[in-house]
């Protein structure tokens, strides 16, 4: 079982977007057994795959221990793609990861979960905060969107310098530019200062994906932005490969 965070410190650079897309194709394209784990209590991945929890106390006590994962996570209606949806009780995971005080609680976590799944995406809150640490250290792999922007470049090298000046242990930070618009001239720079980066276009389709509250490749398959995501997720998959 591999574990693939979607991670920015920055708020609505595309994260839950991704997360949703991602674990469409591990579950679709890729036949993986994938768990969607929405952590951020805005619960925007949720939504999407049209998860609410009935319940709005649960996700929070579902990670202090009081309720088993298995009683929380449903079936999306997509196959091979189950969800563990978050609630607005997730505003105190860092209060109580901080109570915890056990760096590995969300290792431990995944690791009971890891019979079930091949794949589990997370779907974080932004923020450098207790719950975003526990989330770098456990993930095998941080997708880290960016649109093109100095700031949000900088945000990422702050990111990285934070957990390097730690000494500890923790997952590659993969970078992924998101929202880009080549006729404006800060993305095309930012394109030519980083061109490795994968790149996911400004879309109209994905905005769709809150209306028609499906992954894109569900309903545009072959729309730009889906075949983007497509080629992001084999080159994670083709990473956990070689790890
Ligand atoms: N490439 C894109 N093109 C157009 N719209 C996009 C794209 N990516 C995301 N969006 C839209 O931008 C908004 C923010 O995206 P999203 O919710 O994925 O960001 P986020 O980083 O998860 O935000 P938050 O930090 O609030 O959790 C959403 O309305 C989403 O539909
Ligand atoms: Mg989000």
């Amino acid at each position: 079982m591999s574990v693939i965070a979607v991670y920015s410190m920055k708020g609505g650079v595309g994260k839950s977007c991704s997360a949703v897309n991602l674990a469409w194709n591990s579950a679709v394209g890729s036949s993986r057994r994938t768990l969607l784990w929405d952590l951020d209590p805005q619960g925007a991945a949720s939504f999407i795959l049209r998860g609410d929890q009935r319940e709005r106390d649960r996700a929070h006590a579902m990670i202090a221990g009081t309720v088993k994962p298995a009683k929380l996570i449903k079936h999306s209606e997509i196959e091979n793609l189950d969800l563990l949806a978050a609630d607005v009780s997730l505003r105190g995971l860092d209060r109580l990861f901080f109570q915890i005080s056990k760096k590995r609680h969300l290792g431990k976590l995944l690791k009971s979960m890891s019979q079930d799944y091949d794949r589990i995406i997370l779907d974080c809150p932004p923020g450098l905060t207790e719950t975003s640490e526990q989330i770098l250290r456990n993930a095998d792999i941080v997708i880290v969107p960016v649109i093109p922007s100095p700031l949000s470049e900088r945000a990422l090298t702050d990111v990285q310098t934070f957990l390097d000046s730690s000494g500890k242990k923790h997952a590659p930070l993969l970078p992924v530019y998101t929202m880009v618009d080549q006729r404006r001239s800060i993305h095309k720079q930012g394109l030519a200062r980083r061109p490795k980066w994968p790149v996911i276009p400004m879309s109209s389709a994905l905005e769709q994906m809150t209306k028609l509250r499906q992954p894109v490749g569900s309903f545009a398959p072959s729309s730009p932005a889906a075949r983007a995501y497509a080629r992001i997720w084999r080159g994670i998959e083709k990473r956990l490969a070689n790890k």
